[in-house]
């Protein structure tokens, strides 16, 4: 019987990378979009056309509560187990303190903490049933201090923090760990100038910025290591030190 694993915000990027990472090992994949419709029917047809009925899409908001149930209860039934919860997706944009708003955090901590959490509740007894393993992608930035993204960082600090308070409570059958990129990709719909990325990467020990493959074979890494829970895996390039 195939494994499966379900990755929020799963029709790009690093999301996307994962999700064709596990393909290739044969696992049944959830990919969970939002908005990237089209996308990720493209991500879907592209494995199933290699591993036919494999890969499965469900939409949802993760600042809707309603559709956080949608996709918890969808989820369940499309394939006989839930292995790997991979809670990927996420908003990211600067909140400077002069100008927050109820709307920004709403999004910034559906997205980012509250959905994922719920996503874990709604989740947990059928990850139980398969000795499941729960990754939450973080960011390697936060123990700095990050000036005008207050909400963000506490969103991913919280994400941080029931990381470890959950690896407790849902051991010993699930492990829960959380990997930390640093800078992989320049952010959604953004692109830096030489001058920018030589910036970034000057802060950056291995001299070079990451990519999605480094995110997808930490998660691998982790999912594989049954004896690592509540733990922050950096993946940074030494950024962090
Ligand atoms: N890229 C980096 O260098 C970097 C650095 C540090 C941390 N990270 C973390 O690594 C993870 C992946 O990074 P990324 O750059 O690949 O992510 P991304 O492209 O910024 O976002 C991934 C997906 O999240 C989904 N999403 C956003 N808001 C949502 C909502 N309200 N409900 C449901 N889905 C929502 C979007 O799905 P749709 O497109 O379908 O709407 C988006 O495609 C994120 O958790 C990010 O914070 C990345």
């Amino acid at each position: 019987m195939n494994k499966t694993i379900l990755i929020t915000g799963a029709a790009k990027r690093i999301g996307k990378e994962i999700a064709l990472t596990y393909s290739e090992l044969g696992w049944n994949i959830i990919i969970h979009y939002n908005s990237s419709k089209k996308d990720a029917e493209k991500l879907a047809e592209k494995i199933n056309s290699k591993n036919p009925n494999t890969a499965k899409i469900i939409q949802a908001n993760l600042d809707i509560d309603s559709e956080v149930s949608k996709l918890i209860d969808e989820s369940k039934k499309l394939f006989d187990t839930i292995d790997i919860l991979v809670n990927n997706a996420s908003t990211f944009y600067p909140t400077p303190i002069d100008n927050i708003s109820n709307d920004h955090w709403q999004n910034l901590i559906g997205s980012n903490l509250k959905g994922p959490l719920f996503l874990i509740h709604g989740l947990k007894d059928k990850l139980k049933e398969s000795n499941g393993s729960i990754i939450n992608i973080t960011d390697t930035n936060l123990s700095k201090g990050v000036a005008n993204f207050s909400i963000y960082t506490a969103a991913k600090g919280g994400l941080e923090s029931i990381t470890k308070g959950l690896a407790r409570e849902l051991a010993p059958e699930i492990t829960v760990n959380a990997i930390a990129p640093g800078a992989m990709l320049e952010p959604p719909d953004v692109e830096w100038t030489e001058e920018q990325k030589e910036k970034v990467i000057a802060n950056i020990p291995l001299k070079k910025m990451g990519s999605e493959k480094d995110i997808a074979q930490a998660v691998k890494f982790v999912a594989d290591a049954k004896y690592i829970t509540g733990q922050i895996i950096k993946v940074d390039g030494g950024r962090s030190l």
